[in-house]
């Protein structure tokens, strides 16, 4: 019955790419409410097929990656709650749109080191002086279920009174996400003050999260079909860090 269905989630998810079938139509499990899947601009697709061809060499990943991060960047500071609508005065009209209301001072960005920050720099760059947060929390690769396991943490102390981006770009198992959003829950920020930042994810990672923290609001690029015996998402892009730093 396992196997069946994701085949046939293989052959939904496939068919929705080829016809571009939205979101809403999904037949997944996933509570779609709290997820932004930001996967119908065509420089998404194209940047993020370069990252998942195994041909692609260390530098073009690394060119391809930040280029898509840069995009990633723009919509995730679209979404904080600052963010409100506006009547803007053009030189010939009147326009509906969007205006940041909102100060650096009450926002914060945090990433699962390693891959997390090169999210956090691209973020940095749209936003200078935004505060910072590092948390370290590596995959345990020898442990059957890819064990998340904190090592380190520097989090801004007034953290609990800000909006938080929590950035990684992958999403696999969920555990190190669960593993970051436990800590900053422990430092007071409540899962709704998060929004997590992501490139690749996975629907199994996706209600591992939902089920801890339904309040936690994600924007990713993809969620991708499923994970092989080695919790590495399908298609995916393999080890985004490895692929990123060179260090396969
Ligand atoms: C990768 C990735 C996530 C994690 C996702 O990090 O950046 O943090 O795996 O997998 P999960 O959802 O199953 O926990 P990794 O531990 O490989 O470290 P890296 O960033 O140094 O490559
Ligand atoms: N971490 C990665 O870098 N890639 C995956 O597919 C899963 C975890």
């Amino acid at each position: 019955a396992f196997s069946q269905l994701i085949t046939q989630k293989l052959m939904a998810s496939n068919a929705m790419r080829l016809f571009g079938i939205s979101d809403v139509d999904r037949l997944w499990e996933v509570n779609m409410e709290n997820v932004t899947v930001l996967d119908n601009l065509r420089c998404v697709q194209l940047l993020s097929s370069k990252l998942r061809d195994k041909s692609t060499t260390t530098k073009d990943f690394m060119l391809n990656a930040d280029r898509l991060m840069a995009v990633l960047a723009e919509e995730a500071l679209s979404m904080i709650p600052s963010v409100k609508q506006k009547q803007i005065q053009t030189p010939t009209g009147v326009f509906g749109g969007l205006e940041d209301t909102g100060s650096t001072e009450k926002l914060c960005v945090v990433s699962i080191v390693r891959s997390g920050d090169i999210l956090q720099e691209a973020v940095r760059k749209l936003s200078p002086g935004i505060k910072v947060g590092k948390i370290l929390i590596q995959r345990d690769e020898e442990s059957p279920d890819k064990r998340a396991v904190l090592y380190y943490k520097k989090l801004p102390k007034d953290i609990s009174d800000c909006f938080v981006l929590l950035v990684d770009p992958m999403l696999a198992t969920g555990g190190s996400l669960i593993c970051a959003t436990e800590v900053l829950v422990e430092n007071g920020v409540k899962p709704e003050q998060i929004l997590f930042v992501n490139l690749f994810s996975v629907e199994e990672g996706l209600e591992n999260i939902q089920k801890k923290f339904p309040g936690m609001r994600v924007l990713t690029l993809s969620i991708d079909e499923y994970m092989n015996e080695s919790k590495y998402i399908v298609p995916g892009v393999g080890d985004f860090g490895d692929r990123y730093y060179g260090t396969t």
